[in-house]
Parts: structure tokens; sequence; C-alpha cells
């Protein structure tokens, strides 16, 4: 990956080493923290290029969905469509190594990029007094997949944060070994409580709280874990990708100096802008009602490798 290396500054769990991440945070830059499950790296969940820079420090070829982190669920209801279930289960597990999915709440200002343009939030508020200490600092939502890189194992200490991401990323704060040491069950909390994924919450103490026992994904529903459809969320209109141009019916998706659009994911070529606009893009010119969307090349290198795999499945034949 292409991405410049930066100082990984290795900071300490006190008022000094907190602040200096919420900082760090509110400069777009990204920070690993401890929480009670894994090591997170955290972004300003508002902040659509410094969640783009999630991906490329992790070297993830794919924009999966992240877990938002709140403080609580006070917090959690400016996102997300809250419903007595969530109301149950969060007050008996959070903070906790539990995260729910619901629908997204319009307006929230949560970068699209976080839920990977889907209709829906995952959230969690964790108990871990490093982490908590600095959702406060910081005092917004923070988005965290696990601090590792594409492909490898969760870390569980700062040692493992600093193995695999040092240089790629702005600070770490060192909170010793997480306690739970996996990361957290996911509940979907659509029509039908779901198991999204185990986690350091057994299912039975979630279903003992809900009196309802969860039910198993079933692809294509609402809610379930996203990737596992080709051609989920798909935009109404068509697609044609690699287009220098518009033909006649079509609005184009520009990228860089040499093809500029209706809409334009970045006019200088930047792929971390372009990841941050490009949900929110695809969904105005759809919203516009254009027949076809045509999209410019972008080159299949650092971001632009997630953002092609998004652009060919919204371009894959529906129904898959
Ligand atoms: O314990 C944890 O959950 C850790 C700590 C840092 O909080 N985080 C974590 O994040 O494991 P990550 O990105 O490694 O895993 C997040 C999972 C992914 O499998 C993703 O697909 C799912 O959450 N997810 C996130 N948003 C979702 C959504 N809106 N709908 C369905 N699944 C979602
Ligand atoms: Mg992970």
């Amino acid at each position: 990956m292409a991405e410049t290396h930066q100082d990984t500054r290795l900071l300490a769990a006190d008022a000094e080493g907190i602040e200096q991440a919420a900082q760090f945070l509110r400069q777009g830059a990204l920070v690993a923290f401890p929480t009670e499950t894994v090591y997170g790296l955290g972004a300003d969940a508002c902040n659509g290029e410094a969640v783009a820079r999630i991906f490329a420090a992790k070297d993830r070829p794919q924009f999966n969905p992240l877990i938002v982190h709140v403080a609580d669920a006070d917090a959690a209801q400016r996102y997300a469509e809250w419903n007595d279930l969530a109301d149950r289960l969060a007050a008996v597990f959070w903070p906790g190594p539990l995260t729910l999915v619901l629908p997204l709440r319009a307006g929230g200002g949560l970068s699209p990029l976080v839920s990977a343009g889907q209709p829906s939030v995952a959230l969690r508020a964790p108990d871990h007094p490093v982490g908590a200490a600095l959702l406060a600092a910081f005092g917004g939502p923070i988005a965290a997949p696990s601090a590792n890189p594409s492909g490898r194992i969760s870390p569980t200490r700062a040692a493992h944060v600093v193995a695999g991401l040092s240089g790629r990323i702005a600070g770490i704060i060192d909170g010793g070994a997480c306690p739970v040491g996996v990361e957290s069950t996911i509940v979907g909390l659509g029509d039908v409580p779901t198991l999204l994924r185990p986690g350091g919450l057994p299912a039975e103490a979630i279903e003992a709280a809900l009196g309802v026992s969860l039910a198993a994904p079933v692809a294509g529903a609402a809610l379930t874990s996203p990737g596992q459809l080709s051609s989920h969320y798909a935009p109404r209109a068509g697609m044609r990708l690699n287009a220098r141009e518009a033909r006649a019916g079509e609005v184009l998706l520009g990228f860089g100096p040499e093809v500029r659009g209706d809409q334009t994911l970045s006019a200088s070529g930047d792929l971390t802008e372009a990841a941050a606009q490009l949900f929110d893009m695809l969904h105005a010119l759809d919203a516009g009602g254009a027949e076809i969307i045509a999209v410019a090349p972008i080159p299949e290198t650092g971001l632009g490798r997630a953002i092609n795999d998004r652009l060919r499945r919204a371009a894959a034949p529906r129904g898959v």
C-alpha cells in the first residue's frame, strides 16, 4: 500500500495520553485503543476521510461496515432507530461486549462509509476504562474495527498493534491486555433478533434477557452481515464501469483530473477522498433518476481496490 509512513506514538493510558489520542481523532487521524474485547482502530465516525483511512491502514480490499463506539445508550440513539429490544439489551449488557445492529437514523451525522452505504448501523458501548475515557475526551462516536491488518489475528495487547500497524497510524494507547480477548457478540435487531456473530457475550445470556431465542442469519434479509450478496445495496440505476464519458441517458461519476463527472469522487485523484465520497455520490446520482450511472476508471491500488470491489458489486446482475 502506498500510504506514507507516519510516526506512530505509543501513548500512556493516562489523562495526557488520552487527551493526545482525542486530539488525533479530532484531526482525522487514527488511534488504536483498548476495549474489553480487543484493541480497536479508532477514527472520528463523522469524518469520511478519517474512516477511509481505517481501510487504508488495515489494507482492507473491501468496505465492510464498522462498529460505532459510543459512551452509552443515550448516545447510541442519536445514530440508530432505537427500539424496545435495544433498550432492554443495552440496560442489561452495556457497557459490554455486545454490538447491536439497528436501522440507521437519518441525519445523525455518521459518515456513510461507516455503514458501507447500508441503511443499518452497528453500535456498542465498550466496558473499558481507557475506551470510555477516550470516548468522553473525544465527545463523539468512534468508528473502530479490530486494530489488525486485514486477514491477521485481532490484537489483545498494544504490542500486537505495534507489530501490525506501526508506521500506518498516529497513535496507540497502551492499556495492557484486553480482559475478554475475543470480539463482541453482534445481534441484529430488525424484525427478528438475529445472532450475526458469536463473541464475548454468550448468546444464551442474550436469549435469557430477551426471553426468545436468537435466529441464525438469513442471507438476503435486512440487517444480515454484508458482503455475502454480490449485488447487495445496488443502486436502482444500472452501472457501467471504466467509463471515460457519459453516453446518452447516463450520468457520470468522475475520478481524477481526466474524468470529470456530474459528481466527481476526487478531482485530484485522491483515493482517500474518493472513498469518503463514494456512497454519498452513488446515492445522490441514483436519486436523480438516471437510467445508468457510468463510473470513471479507479486505479486498483490501495483504497482503489475497496472502491472497485464495491462498484463491481453494485454493477453485478441483480437478485444474485
Ligand atoms: O469487539 C469488537 O467488536 C471489536 C472492538 C474493537 O469493538 N470490533 C470489531 O470490529 O470486532 P470488526 O470491524 O473487526 O468487526 C465488525 C463486524 C464485521 O463483521 C461487520 O460486518 C459487522 O461488525 N457489522 C458492522 N456493521 C454492521 C451492520 N450495519 N450490519 C451488519 N453487520 C455489521
Ligand atoms: Mg476484525
